[in-house]
């Protein structure tokens, strides 16, 4: 709804009168005793937990949860006495049978439709989509982006076929590229309005900031100067766009295309392969970054500094003993799309009947979907993956 589509009268109401919050709950209600809770004991916790968040739940002004969950739960209840485990591949139906793995791929197909990622899932085609539904929530899926972006950045084969009986999934270590050090040391960026929880995706995962390495490894040669100082230190992360203060503590949230662009260019100039993580919907301000304008930016970069198609060599071939060659990227793009991606094609559908929906953008909508970005390289090996929540 447009902010203007109320008459000014109505708006200026008498403000609503302070709600009492309430005590917050007491730890000693909860102290586990060596025997456990008797039976009242644990009634009354329960029962004093269930006051406190129907009390919460009614007051709490807003965070990037839904708290209407009425419909939801009363529907699922009905499966709590089942042990569910969705464990594995989605796409295999496994030993383990109380299981809903359908469900799940129809979900995964709704969303992969909707995003325009290529498919059905084929196992055959490496470029048909793949994922799974996150347990845990998007720290997880970046996590698990992180670490295939790692292993292929750095030259990993993922997984060889298997060439005897039991034979498991084996990772391989790329070969040194002798006129590159830097070829198989992949360098992550991310802006400062980035989700806590990525930045210790990326330690957990010993995946090195342009941060980190360019104070390791080219401590004086900062390309940007911090606004505030006038020095050239590098930053903890790449800059968001600065607002009126100069500064991007009131600016809008999103990354700054050109800080990216002058990090990326010096990190890939010096040979390192490029991560760069982008947010649809940050957390704080629910910014949008211009996934497309950003790929069309760093893609002349990428070309110039031989990143778009590299070989990478891991290995020789157990029964020919033949080099084993991949041609890859030597970047990867992630959207961390916690917030944004599952409901930014729906406002652009929407823009699109405005008669319809009674809608009209009042400002340019943000894009996502597997279309926009860069084309994989022909004979890459490695599965593209809708992998944000
Ligand atoms: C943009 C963004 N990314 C990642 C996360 C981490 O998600 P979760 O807490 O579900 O693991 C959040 C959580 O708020 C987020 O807002």
């Amino acid at each position: 709804m447009s902010p203007t589509a109320f008459p000014a009268a109505e708006t200026a109401t008498a403000p609503a009168p302070a709600v009492d919050p309430g005590p917050e709950l007491d730890g000693g209600d909860f102290t586990l005793p060596e025997g456990g809770l008797d039976d009242d004991r644990r009634l009354r916790a329960l029962d004093a937990v269930d006051e406190y968040l129907t009390r919460k739940r009614k007051h709490l002004v807003g965070y990037q949860a839904t708290q209407d969950m009425q419909g939801t739960a009363l529907d699922l209840a009905r499966f709590m006495p089942n042990n569910i485990n969705n464990l594995g591949d989605p796409f295999q139906s496994g030993g383990y049978k109380p299981n809903t793995k359908v469900v799940e791929r129809a979900v995964l197909d709704y969303y992969a439709k909707l995003w325009h990622a290529e498919r059905p899932h084929d196992p055959a085609d490496p470029e048909s989509y793949w994922g799974y539904m996150l347990s845990m929530g998007s720290t997880e899926g970046n996590m698990y982006a992180l670490w295939n972006a790692r292993d292929y950045l750095s030259g990993k084969a993922l997984i060889q076929p298997p060439t005897a009986p039991f034979d498991a999934v084996r990772y391989v270590k790329a070969d040194p590229d002798r006129r590159n050090p830097n070829a198989h040391h992949p360098v992550a960026f991310y802006s400062e309005d980035t989700h806590y929880s990525f930045a210790k995706a990326v330690a957990v995962l010993g995946v090195e900031t342009f941060h980190a390495v360019g104070l390791e490894k080219y401590a004086d040669e900062c390309p940007l100067v911090d606004p505030v100082t006038g020095l050239r230190t590098w930053p903890t992360e790449v800059p968001s766009r600065p607002g009126p203060s100069g500064l991007s503590w009131d600016g809008p949230g999103e990354i700054d295309v050109d800080a990216l662009a002058v990090l990326v260019e010096f990190f890939a100039a010096k040979g390192h392969p490029v991560f760069v993580n982008l947010n649809l919907g940050s957390t704080f301000k629910g910014a949008h970054d211009d996934v497309r304008a950003v790929c069309e930016r760093l893609l002349p970069i990428f070309e110039r500094h031989g990143l778009v198609q590299r070989e990478v060599v891991y290995g020789s071939c157990p029964q020919t003993g033949r080099p084993l060659v991949d041609v890859r990227r030597g970047f990867w793009i992630h959207v961390d799309g916690a917030l944004g991606a599952g409901y930014a094609p729906f406002l652009r559908l929407a823009a699109e009947d405005p008669e319809g929906y009674g809608w009209t953008p009042e400002a340019e909508l943000p894009e996502f979907d597997f279309g926009c970005g860069c084309p994989p390289p022909d004979t890459a090996r490695w599965t593209w993956s809708p992998r944000s929540r």
